[in-house]
């Protein structure tokens, strides 16, 4: 199998993607989509063939799709873009790099990422449209609902539950069992202990 894939968003995440996106081997990368200024310019040799607004037009020509815009200060831009592709097309990627590790008895939603090095124990959940970055870890039981990202290195302890739309910094760190709120922002370098135990 190999798919023609669109990647939404040309910045710095979608380098890191494109890397792991050609590691992995199911799908050639057919160009990506960014702001209208962008259109003709090249990321990592791959082409900006477009914007936002062609989304209905290729997904009608049947290219799959991944969201590749980054998610730090608000996952507002992924949310509206995966929900935008979802509307046209069922073709939603879901990109695990082979570098990574995911228990069989792990579940990736569509259209989330797992970058080098990561790993997703047993029992883990990661909803649809996350990022979880290069070696994040995400221990046994833990859940990560839809439109979050878990950065780089960052390491969410057994039963973690981590609430839509959340940001889990760089090397933050979970106690177990705790939980974040809805569309939270766990800073780099945490030890996150939930919001009621300091
Ligand atoms: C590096 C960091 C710890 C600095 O924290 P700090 O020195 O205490 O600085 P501040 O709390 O003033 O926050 C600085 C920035 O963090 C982000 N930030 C902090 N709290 C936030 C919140 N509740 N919601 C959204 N963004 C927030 C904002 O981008 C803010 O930028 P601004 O100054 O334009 O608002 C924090 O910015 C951070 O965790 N950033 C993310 C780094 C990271 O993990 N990147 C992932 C790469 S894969």
């Amino acid at each position: 199998m190999n798919e023609k894939l669109i990647l939404a968003g040309g910045g710095g995440h979608c380098k890191a993607v494109i890397d792991v996106v050609e590691k992995e081997g199911t799908y050639t990368i057919a160009g990506i989509l960014d702001r209208p200024e962008m259109v003709g310019e090249t990321v990592l040799g791959y082409e900006i063939v477009g914007t936002d607004s062609d989304i209905p037009k290729l997904a009608a020509e049947g290219y799959h799709f991944l969201v590749t815009v980054g998610q730090i200060a608000s996952p507002k831009i992924r949310i509206e873009i995966f929900e935008r592709i979802e509307r046209h097309t069922d073709n939603i990627a879901t990109v695990v790099s082979p570098l990574a590790y995911v228990s069989p008895h792990a579940e990736i939603g569509r259209g989330s990422v797992v970058m080098h090095h990561a790993l997703i124990n047993a029992g883990a959940m990661i909803g649809e449209n996350c990022i979880v970055n290069s070696k994040a870890l995400v221990e046994h039981d833990a859940t990560v609902e839809a439109h979050c990202h878990i950065s780089t290195g960052a390491i969410l302890n057994g039963g973690t539950l981590v609430r839509i739309g959340t940001f889990i910094g760089s090397n933050a760190v979970s106690k177990e069992y705790v939980e974040t709120k809805p569309f939270d922002f766990i800073k780099a370098g945490t030890l996150f202990k939930g919001h009621d135990n300091g």
